[in-house]
């Protein structure tokens, strides 16, 4: 006796993300990443009479971009895409300047940090105008949350 063939469940399908908005991720998920490393550099390096205030701010930004990291590097995974395994191949991927060395003075990491995270939403705003339903309330809410970031250190910086 001969078992019916089971058509496959949707689960079994290997899913596929379009190469555009695969690449767009790709180097939003390295950016944020390397923002996530200035900000945490800026955190530990920080000095002055508002050590406290900046210290602070700084963690909590990369706080929140370190947490989006995990959860945007998964959204590549269910895509059906590998992350990379090195550090090198992260850091190929980034359009990002790795340009934190030497920034000392506490109103100039702000700066920096600033149009990082503008960069980072301008990323965002572009896989979202791709994305897959799914995707696009993940970037979605990531967009709202980098935007609030931007928010707080432009404040800081008097520019709001
Ligand atoms: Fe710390």
């Amino acid at each position: 006796m001969t078992m019916p063939q089971q058509a496959p469940l949707s689960g079994d399908k290997k899913p596929t993300a379009s190469s555009t908005t695969t690449s767009k991720l790709k180097a939003l998920i390295a950016d944020n990443f390397l923002a996530y490393y200035k900000a945490h550099t800026f955190h530990l390096n920080v000095t002055g009479p508002d050590f406290a205030q900046y210290h602070g701010l700084f963690e909590e930004v990369y706080d929140k971009l370190w947490e989006w990291h995990d959860t945007l590097s998964e959204q590549l995974r269910q895509g059906g895409d590998m992350y990379p395994f090195t550090l090198a191949a992260v850091a190929k991927m980034a359009d990002l300047k790795d340009d934190a060395a030497g920034v000392t003075d506490c109103t100039k990491m702000i700066a920096a940090t600033c149009s990082d995270l503008e960069e980072l939403l301008a990323e965002g705003e572009g896989v979202y105008a791709t994305a897959d339903p799914a995707l696009e309330t993940v970037i979605g809410d990531y967009c709202a949350d980098v935007k609030k970031l931007c928010w707080k250190l432009s404040a800081t910086l008097g520019k709001c």
